[in-house]
């Protein structure tokens, strides 16, 4: 323990996710009471920090959040003090504001910050470790694709919803006798449409780790008709793509660490199989940001408790330029260097898929199971 620290500031980076105010609850709760620290939040992840834009929080402002969605500090995923956007006379604008940061850092005498995000916002925690910032990260994605922690706090509420979304559409796909897809989010990963299908009972589940083919979706459905079950579940992972063909994106975000917005590849899937089962009716549901709203399930409630708890011990522990991570059933810390390193997918020659495969689903590859 340093001893010296006595002031400190959070934020939280990117898009939002399930469990942020269940982080800033352990946070400003374990820094206040274990530690007798000062706490501030920094409004709109970097931006506030830019911006000094800030509020005090205490053990009132946190008290009755943890169940709650959102954060209360707000985010966006747009503010990289290194090449921040401004907007002048109709112009979007980009300059290295970081000597700002710097500055509201000291000035607001803050030892140091703890920073929850994904792997744009970690990436920016670790540029302001390089320049001597005491940082100390929480990995926070509903996508669960960081590499180096085996699961991100949020992640096990999207597929909850996914799942949930997948129940309802069962019971509506068999009434009808219809084919019905819904499209998940994940980025270049498919965590979500993986958990959620088999949680689901997904029919098929398309993923960016195993690229599709659509002779073999039509063939999986044709073969639950001729066995009697007149209707099929697709789950689509929004970076799903088919052999020798590209990722559907949606639009582009020029301001954003990753500007890609991916989106659409259900629709095109629906118009594939279409084309082909003209007397098969599809439907096609985009959960969107659905998977971002809502209270945290209770895993990520539990998961982002430690994780605040763990980021402030290791802070005190003089832990910089480290990220906490789950791995296996213990919290550890990992350096933000290899936390950003690369993204973690989904191994398709690993048990998750051959747990899929032995019990009927399809991947739309060669090797489905009927
Ligand atoms: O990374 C989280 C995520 O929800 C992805 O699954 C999705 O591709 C992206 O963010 C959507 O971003 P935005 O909120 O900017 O549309």
């Amino acid at each position: 323990m340093t001893g010296k620290i006595s002031h400190i500031g959070v934020l939280t980076g990117g898009g939002d996710c399930p469990g942020l105010n269940a982080v800033i609850r352990a946070v400003t709760k374990c820094a206040i009471i274990e530690y007798g620290l000062e706490v501030v939040g920094f409004m709109d992840g970097f931006r506030g920090l830019v911006e000094d834009d800030y509020m005090p929080l205490d053990l009132k402002t946190v008290s009755g959040i943890s169940h709650t969605g959102g954060t209360i500090l707000g985010c966006s995923n747009r503010d990289n003090p290194f090449a921040y956007n401004t907007f002048r006379q109709g112009q979007m604008t980009q300059s290295d504001e970081s000597e700002r940061a710097l500055y509201n850092l000291e000035h607001l005498a803050l030892d140091g910050l703890i920073v929850i995000g994904g792997d744009g916002s970690l990436s920016i925690a670790n540029r302001f470790d390089k320049l001597g910032v005491k940082v100390v990260g929480v990995p926070k994605t509903i996508d669960n694709d960081l590499s180096a922690t085996d699961v991100t706090f949020g992640f096990n509420t999207a597929v909850n919803t996914a799942s949930e979304a997948l129940d309802k559409l069962h019971t509506t796909a068999e009434s009808h006798h219809r084919v019905m897809i819904l499209e998940v989010m994940g980025r270049y990963a498919g965590w979500i449409a993986m958990h959620a299908g088999i949680s689901g009972s997904a029919d098929v589940i398309l993923i960016p780790e195993i690229p599709y083919n659509i002779e073999s979706v039509l063939a999986k459905i044709s073969e639950r008709y001729r066995k009697g079950k007149k209707f099929s579940i697709i789950v689509v992972a929004e970076g799903a793509f088919a052999e020798g063909g590209e990722m559907v994106v949606q639009n582009y975000v020029p301001t954003s660490h990753d500007p890609i917005r991916l989106g659409g590849v259900a629709q095109k899937v629906a118009e594939e199989i279409g084309a082909r089962l003209k007397n098969i009716e599809i439907r096609v549901t985009v959960l969107g940001h659905l998977q971002r709203g809502g209270a945290p399930v209770p895993y990520d409630r539990v998961l982002a408790t430690r994780y605040g708890v763990a980021a402030v011990e290791a802070f005190m522990e003089g832990k910089y330029g480290t990220m906490v991570s789950l791995k296996g059933t213990e919290i550890t810390t990992v350096k933000l260097e290899e936390a950003i390193k690369e993204i973690r997918r989904i191994d398709p020659k690993g048990d998750l898929v051959r747990a899929a495969r032995a019990v009927g689903i399809g991947f739309g590859d060669n090797k489905q199971i009927t």
